[in-house]
């Protein structure tokens, strides 16, 4: 476990809409949120829900007013990480827990005081085609605990996906945005192929649309049925990221 390996990887994945296909429907959440209705929710789906949302919370972060100047926000390269001691002496064996104390640090190398970042541990080996995620605590005071399972002898490698301070501008969108990503399945029959917008909800629109909703579990899905082809010629599923920011906020998303 010498060679631990600090990344930057600021990832937003911006996938680049193909202009020679023909896509047809409506991204426009507020369409959507209007046609949607839902059944209500069971007890035990409030539950699950709740198990979620827990599962996403993300502390509050002191909003940085735009223009957001980089200077201000986590460094992947300036911040660092120590492995530390394996309780009980002696070196590292398969089957231990190891654990790293991350260390935040800002461009201008001034120690973070808050939590919020957005990073993503794992150890990997690409010849075994192997690798496990570590658990990332939040100490909320420019700390974090990373600790990892030792199945196999490996690198670690620690990402930065998001500083903190991108963190509300992601909020921001999706609480404006529920559809940053939308769904689109390609229909074929031959050499003929067409692609149209899929969701657990579309609106309602001259183009009929075709009902994938699963019979064994009951979750919906429908995508606009494709003109000169059946419902039954659908061929794939993909989805398309929106870009959620404007050119100010996009200094924090920058690789
Ligand atoms: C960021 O820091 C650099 C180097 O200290 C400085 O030259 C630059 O003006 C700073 N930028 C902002 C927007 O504060
Ligand atoms: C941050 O909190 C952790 C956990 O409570 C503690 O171990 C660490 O010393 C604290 N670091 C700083 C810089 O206050
Ligand atoms: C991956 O595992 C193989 C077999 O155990 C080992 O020889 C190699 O050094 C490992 N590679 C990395 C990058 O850890
Ligand atoms: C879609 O199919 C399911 C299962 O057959 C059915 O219960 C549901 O009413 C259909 N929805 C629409 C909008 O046609
Ligand atoms: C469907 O077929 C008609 C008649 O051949 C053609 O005019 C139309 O462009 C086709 N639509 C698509 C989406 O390919």
């Amino acid at each position: 476990f010498s060679a631990l390996v600090l990344f930057l990887v600021y990832a937003l994945v911006y996938l680049c809409l193909d202009s020679n296909k023909n896509i047809r429907g409506s991204g426009d959440p507020e369409i959507n949120k209007k046609s949607c209705t839902f059944r209500p929710l069971s007890a035990k789906e409030i539950d699950e829900e709740n198990v979620l949302l827990d599962s996403i919370a993300w502390p509050n972060i002191p909003s940085v007013p735009p223009p957001v100047s980089l200077n201000d926000t986590s460094d992947a390269a300036r911040s660092n990480f120590v492995i530390l001691p394996r309780p009980g002496g002696g070196s590292w064996l398969v089957g231990d827990q190891l654990e790293v104390m991350i260390k935040m640090f800002d461009f201008k190398g001034r120690p973070k005081n808050h939590g919020g970042d957005f990073l993503l541990t794992r150890l990997h080996n690409r010849t075994l085609e192997a690798g496990v995620a570590g658990q990332v605590v939040d100490h909320l005071n420019g700390t974090y605990s990373a600790v990892f399972l030792l199945p196999w002898e490996g690198k670690s490698q620690i990402t930065l996906v998001n500083p903190s301070e991108a963190i509300p501008f992601l909020q921001k969108f999706a609480g404006e945005k529920p559809n940053g990503v939308d769904f689109y399945s390609t229909f074929q029959s031959g050499l003929f192929t067409e692609t149209t917008m899929c969701s657990v909800c579309l609106p309602p629109t001259q183009q009929p649309q075709c009902n994938y909703t699963d019979l064994s579990t009951g979750e919906l899905w429908f995508c606009y049925k494709p003109q000169n082809l059946s419902c039954d010629a659908r061929i794939n599923h993909f989805s398309i990221y929106q870009k959620p920011l404007n050119s100010k906020e996009e200094i924090l998303f920058k690789k």
